[in-house]
């Protein structure tokens, strides 16, 4: 009886992706496995659970901060409650900001439910984990941390049940494998699957082990405001973009967070102006895997012409159509003067001359743009399958400069990619001498399966040759970024107050629009979420160091330099 309850079960799960295939690409694994984890016998057929998806009855869920309901629940759930029942969820998060962003979007959906939220680890009834599949390096720090989490759930006494789910890329490039490996994880969801989580940890509460690893084409979660983790925080992040049609040939990031798709601009102005205006936030962060490729092409939004960055090409058929990141940016500068804006992580294809003009325009928009150029050889570009040549980056750098005088620069670097010659790496350490960048984030080359490379390309530069070079390049950027922060000595910079410094309860610390840290002793005169104009006295590669010169409006501060 409980045999054939389960074949029925996973086949209505499975029933749902192809229901709503207009939605989805992918194939749903959304698989009931039981205890013993073995997959149920198929034997209904695709015909069977057509039948009954015809039937589907309509279900509201009510999302935290939205007016919008959703029909998303299929019908076997009328009898499963999925009330949270005030369950408590503790949640860890590892990666990028995306993923601190999506943890506050599933909080938001959860909180909706009825679940609790805890930081005490002892106490929770669930743990959620959002993952991170980028580099094995990121992979191995969360099988650690599981080990320490299973390890506790196996010692929890019966009545006081755990059940510990998986989010994020790790996830999407795992699926069921991760149960096969760990059994003691019950829930497993990508990254587009959050709004399934409330029906998913129902079922893993009930003894069920529960995926759902489908790829949507159009979920932006445009629909969910997400719930800051803290309260008190000055900045934000806001998601308007999810996926990446890029295809570089190392990233893993394609096949975990699926196409390229934008949120219409309404509702992200909408969250914004809530954020700026009812929640005292200052700063905002645009984010998404591919921010500048944004493009709205929602219903009544008019045509913006497509505007190439020369020298840059696309292994997809260029977009046309719809409003772009540099009409997106302007709105959002627009909603106040004195709400900071900064994006990433964007791609140097798109950074037409017409979105430098709207970054050098808006003196509410922060002149530090992150332009990855991952390596200064044009051969190891073109096997990275970036569209673009060391020149092409080149060009595009002056360009920036010519346009933003002031502009502060960030960038990515992977050293020891398939194939990249010590002539190759070279060209790399070049490219950042003659670039400087104020910051950058600096990787050895992790082989990903699935990816072109991992398909095409051999992993032939020893571990130790890639960490070499890895810190080959840290010291070439430290001594470029020392030269670059001296000359902020002596200057007067704007910072927004964000916390206490960890090494001095007398100090506090802040952001210049350059988004280089600067450390400056506490006042009286002005707290946490105050602009502050700041004279620079010191500096290092890393951060800045000042004295406070007077709290001011950002508007006051950029009339008077
Ligand atoms: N190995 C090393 N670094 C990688 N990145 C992406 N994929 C890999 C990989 N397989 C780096 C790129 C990217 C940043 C987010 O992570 O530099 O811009
Ligand atoms: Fe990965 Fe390239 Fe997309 Fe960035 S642009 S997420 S590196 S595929």
């Amino acid at each position: 009886m409980r045999k054939s309850v389960l074949n029925k079960l996973n086949f209505l799960l499975n029933s749902r992706s192809l229901l709503c295939s207009n939605a989805f690409y992918s194939r749903q694994l959304s698989t009931k496995i039981n205890r013993d984890h073995k997959i149920p016998d198929d034997n209904l057929t695709l015909k069977d659970f057509l039948v009954v998806g015809k039937n589907l009855p309509k279900q509201n869920i009510k999302y935290e901060g939205t007016d919008e309901n959703e029909d998303i629940l299929p019908p076997y759930l009328q009898n499963i409650d999925i009330d949270g029942q005030g369950r408590k969820v503790y949640f860890d998060v590892y990666g990028c900001q995306m993923n601190v962003n999506d943890i506050e979007i599933v909080w938001s959906i959860l909180k909706s439910h009825n679940y609790k939220k805890t930081q005490e680890l002892m106490e929770a009834d669930v743990i959620l984990i959002m993952t991170c599949s980028i580099r094995d390096s990121a992979e191995t720090k969360i099988w650690n941390r599981l080990t320490h989490l299973t390890g506790m759930k196996r010692k929890r006494p019966k009545n006081q049940p755990l059940n510990i789910g998986i989010l994020g890329c790790m996830a999407e490039r795992l699926k069921e494998t991760l149960i096969e490996k760990e059994r003691q994880i019950d829930l497993i969801a990508g990254p587009d699957a959050y709004k399934d989580l409330p029906r998913l940890l129902s079922l893993s509460k009930n003894g069920y082990s529960t995926i759902n690893v489908l790829l949507s084409l159009d979920e932006t979660y445009a629909d969910v405001m997400p719930v800051k983790f803290d309260k008190n925080a000055v900045s934000a992040f806001v998601s308007i973009m999810r996926g990446c049609d890029n295809m570089c040939s190392y990233c893993i990031v394609p096949f975990t967070r699926g196409k390229e798709r934008s949120r219409p601009i309404d509702s992200i102005v909408k969250e914004i102006r809530t954020l700026h205006e009812e929640q005292g936030i200052k700063e905002v962060t645009l984010l998404g895997q591919n921010v500048n490729s944004y493009r709205d092409t929602s219903k009544g939004i008019k045509d913006c012409p497509t505007e190439l960055v020369t020298g840059f090409k696309t292994v997809y058929k260029t977009k046309v159509g719809g409003l772009r990141f540099g009409e997106l940016i302007e709105h959002v500068a627009n909603i106040s003067p004195e709400l900071r804006i900064r994006f990433t992580s964007p791609h140097p294809k798109d950074f037409p001359k017409s979105l430098l003009e709207v970054i050098n325009n808006y003196p509410n928009i922060c002149k530090s743009l992150h332009i990855p150029a991952q390596s200064g050889s044009s051969s190891v570009l073109e096997r990275m399958r970036r569209g673009y040549t060391r020149e092409a980056y080149l060009e595009l750098i002056r360009d920036v400069r010519k346009i933003i005088p002031n502009v502060s620069l960030s960038s990515d670097f992977i050293s020891g990619f398939c194939g990249e010659t010590e002539d190759d790496f070279q060209q790399t350490l070049s490219l950042i001498n003659q670039v400087k960048y104020n910051v950058a984030f600096l990787f050895p080359y992790s082989m990903r399966a699935k990816t072109t490379a991992y398909r095409k390309f051999t992993d032939d530069v020893p571990n130790d040759i890639k960490l070499e070079r890895l810190h080959r390049m840290v010291e070439t950027f430290r001594e470029n970024a020392q030269v670059l922060n001296e000359k902020f000595i002596g200057t007067k910079q704007l910072i927004l107050i964000e916390d206490t410094s960890k090494r001095s309860e007398k100090e506090v610390y802040g952001r210049c629009d350059g988004n280089i840290k600067v450390i400056i002793p506490s006042s009286d005169k002005f707290s946490i979420g105050d602009y502050v104009a700041v004279e620079i006295t010191s500096a290092s590669s890393q951060v800045l160091k000042g004295f406070p010169l007077e709290k001011i409006s950002l508007t006051d501060f950029y009339r008077q330099c």
